[in-house]
């Protein structure tokens, strides 16, 4: 039996419900299916359409089934095709008449719109508190790092000494801008379709504004054919999802690169690592590298569900079905990215010693040799070109760096102490750049940008 069988006199072929049954994926909506008929049983009561008993009845019977899946106790039979015509059925076999009056006024279309809503609201915001626990884990290896410093790399080439803090605030910040652009998804999330039925409405005299407060919405749907059609909240999802990804990706390929015999910059806990089944001495950064696998999957749910969404026409289509399964797993697969990059890097050892030793080479304090001839009038193209013809010569030659600019005419030993371990770190000045200083004042800045982003997460949509 399908809710339709009426209108088709026959029972559907096997294979074609085979094609279209989205129970195994829909189930986890469950939980929101049931809340959501819920306020549209008190929708029905206060439009008169159910008396007070039948309220009741229908509560009851929907807090039992709600109670059946949770436990597992739940049958689901053949003919279920999928999670919400299923607690129907169910509510239905409890509830007998008032049971057949739960779906007056409503769709599948406002229905499955709401219920992932619902959904999406919650576990976006529990994909929120995962990153931001990440930043928070660099915020306190970067304390920790204090004026611990490592070359910083451009084009994977060593470009100047940075401080291990600043370095790691910049995968940070990048995180911090995730945070940002889910509560900024979360104010789109928050919108209730209920009441938009299958496309236009009702006749019945429901009230989609009570209902979405019921349901602890922002606000109500403005248009009902765009609210059983839309599913941008889903590729804004997908989106956050994948560019988290990608940041997260960028991580793990450092992690990976830093921990190498080669960097020894990072050593693994024997926690966050693996072996090998054959080589008896490997460590690898096997977390890392999935950070970066999983990104290339996080895309490829944007990728697919935008192609899936282009040329759509109003208003609700099949096609919206296959909304779910890139959505339940980009939200599943970005959390447990963030939860097992944070053990990872809340446990590696920084190696201090191997990063100062590479960040001190003299030819990385280059650019500041160029800016000390600056502050002494010789424009900057000039000092480029003369340190630049000194590091050419102290390789060529293999000679000491330090040595040629003590001997240089333009520059002389005064420059020459700016090669000195750790003296471009304390020389660098600008806000917001890799100095000492200006580090310092940087990490106050992002500890108070988290619980400020921390704030304003559970105060958002995340918590209703
Ligand atoms: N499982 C479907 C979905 O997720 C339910 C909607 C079916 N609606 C319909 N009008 N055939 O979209």
């Amino acid at each position: 039996m399908t809710l339709w069988s009426e209108r088709m006199g026959v029972e559907p072929d096997p294979l074609m419900m085979a094609f279209s049954d989205s129970l195994a994926v829909d189930r986890r909506l469950a939980s929101d299916d049931v809340r959501a008929s819920g306020a549209h049983v008190r929708g029905l009561g206060r439009a008169g359409v159910l008396s007070a008993g039948e309220v009741d009845v229908l509560v009851a019977a929907l807090e039992q089934v709600g109670g059946e899946l949770a436990s597992g106790q739940f049958a689901f039979v053949p003919g279920d095709e999928d999670v919400h015509t299923a607690i129907e059925r169910r509510v239905t076999e409890i509830a007998g008449d008032a049971g057949a009056r739960l779906h007056t006024g409503r769709s599948r279309n406002d229905q499955v719109a709401t219920a992932l809503r619902l959904y999406t609201r919650r576990e976006l915001a529990t994909l929120g508190r995962a990153a931001l626990d990440l930043a928070e884990t660099l915020l306190v290896r970067a304390r920790e790092a204090g004026d611990a410093r490592l070359p910083g790399y451009t084009h994977t080439q060593r470009a100047q000494p940075v401080l291990l803090a600043h370095h790691l605030l910049a995968h940070g910040w990048a995180l911090g801008r995730d945070v940002d652009r889910i509560r900024d998804a979360l104010r789109r999330v928050d919108v209730s379709p209920l009441g938009a039925g299958a496309l236009a409405g009702s006749s019945l005299p429901l009230d989609p504004d009570a209902t979405a407060v019921d349901l602890g919405f922002a606000r109500r749907f403005e248009n009902s054919m765009d609210a059983v059609g839309d599913r941008d909240f889903v590729a804004e999802t997908l989106f956050v999802c994948a560019l988290l990804g990608v940041h997260l990706s960028r991580l793990g390929e450092e992690v990976v690169l830093f921990s190498t015999e080669e960097f020894g910059f990072y050593r693994l806990d024997g926690r966050w690592a693996t072996g090998s089944s054959m080589l008896p001495q490997k460590k690898n950064a096997d977390v890392g590298e999935l950070a970066r696998g999983k990104a290339g999957r996080l895309v490829g749910h944007l990728a697919g569900f935008l192609t899936t969404l282009k040329g759509l026409p109003l208003s609700y289509n099949r096609d919206l079905q296959e909304d779910k399964e890139p959505l339940f797993d980009s939200l599943d697969q970005a959390t447990l990215a963030c939860r097992a990059l944070r053990g990872l890097l809340g446990s590696v050892v920084f190696d201090y010693d191997t990063m100062r030793a590479a960040a001190d080479a003299p030819s990385l304090g280059a650019v500041d040799l160029a800016e000390w001839l600056v502050e002494r009038g010789v424009p900057f193209r000039h000092a480029h070109g003369i340190v630049g013809a000194l590091v050419r010569d102290s390789i060529e030659r293999a000679a000491p760096l330090a040595e040629l600019v003590a001997a240089s005419p333009e520059l002389g030993p005064d420059a020459a102490a700016l090669l000195a371990p750790g003296a471009a770190s304390r020389r660098r000045r600008t806000a917001g750049g890799a100095g000492s200083e200006a580090v310092a004042t940087e990490l106050d800045r992002f500890a108070h940008a988290l619980s400020e982003a921390r704030r304003a997460l559970e105060e958002g949509a995340g918590i209703r």
